[in-house]
């Protein structure tokens, strides 16, 4: 993909999300980064204007879907169109079955399954209005049938779902390159510091998702190369 893009990164505050728009913004492309309050929309923008890279901050709280319809009005009014869309926002509350919650299953999903749901469908319009609409997922191996295990069950639930959409989303809509990547185990709040990924390797493969030229639809991918999901 040629620079100039324009690609929303949603949870893009901190951690892969933050990485990513820095390294699309170094790249050339317009970054749209979106993070749930104005605060981290604002600081996480100025962050980036000291490196001297600009990018364009908008308010997203992925878990209130009720707001994304006047969210893809303001984009569509603003750009016309939209070439990527990267959900990227995510929570991991590390719950086994034994303590798992409604609360923690609705919170956990409402975030990593209902938000990419429901702002991909809003989004999909603005997609399908550039020459080559993609979305990527950030999902994970711990929701990943082959590899399903103890511990996490809300979490490895959402990404398995999430892995589900994605296939799901890619045969509805044929014209746009849908995907889901494994970053990796990183070293992020989420990830904790003994993750032995850097946050700039867990970013690469999402942002090469995000922009090489050929990429296929409907796959999972780690480190470039297509993966079981
Ligand atoms: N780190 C890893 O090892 C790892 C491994 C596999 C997959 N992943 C996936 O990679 C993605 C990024 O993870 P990370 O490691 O960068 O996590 P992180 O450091 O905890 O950052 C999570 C980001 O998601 C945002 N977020 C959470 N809930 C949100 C909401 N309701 N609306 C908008 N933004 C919200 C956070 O914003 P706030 O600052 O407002 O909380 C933050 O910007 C996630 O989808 C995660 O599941 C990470």
């Amino acid at each position: 993909m040629t620079p100039g893009k324009i690609i929303l990164v949603t949870g893009g505050n901190r951690g892969i999300g933050f990485e990513m728009c820095r390294q699309l913004a170094t790249m050339g492309h317009k970054v749209i980064l979106t993070a749930r309050t104005s605060d981290k929309v604002q600081e996480a923008v100025v962050r980036l204007a000291n490196t001297g890279l600009k990018v364009q901050g908008e308010v997203l709280d992925v878990s209130k879907t009720g707001s994304f319809k006047v969210f893809a009005q303001r984009i569509e009014a603003k750009y016309a169109y939209l070439d990527v869309l990267i959900n990227n926002a995510g929570i991991f509350l590390k719950e086994s079955l034994q303590s798992l919650t409604e609360q923690v299953l609705d919170e956990t999903l409402k975030t990593n399954l209902y938000g990419p749901i429901f702002f991909s469908r809003e989004l999909i319009p603005l997609l399908h209005n550039s020459k080559g609409g993609r979305i990527v997922n950030v999902s994970s191996f711990l929701g990943t049938m082959s590899d399903m295990n103890r511990n996490y069950t809300a979490y490895r639930l959402s990404k398995a779902a999430l892995n589900a959409f994605t296939l799901h989303l890619s045969v509805e809509y044929p014209l746009l390159k849908i995907n889901a990547c494994h970053p990796g185990h990183v070293q992020t709040d989420m990830g904790g510091v003994n993750a032995q990924r850097t946050i700039e390797k867990g970013a690469e493969t999402p942002v090469w998702l995000a922009v090489h030229t050929e990429i296929p639809t409907g796959k999972f991918f780690f480190d470039k190369q297509v993966v079981g999901w």
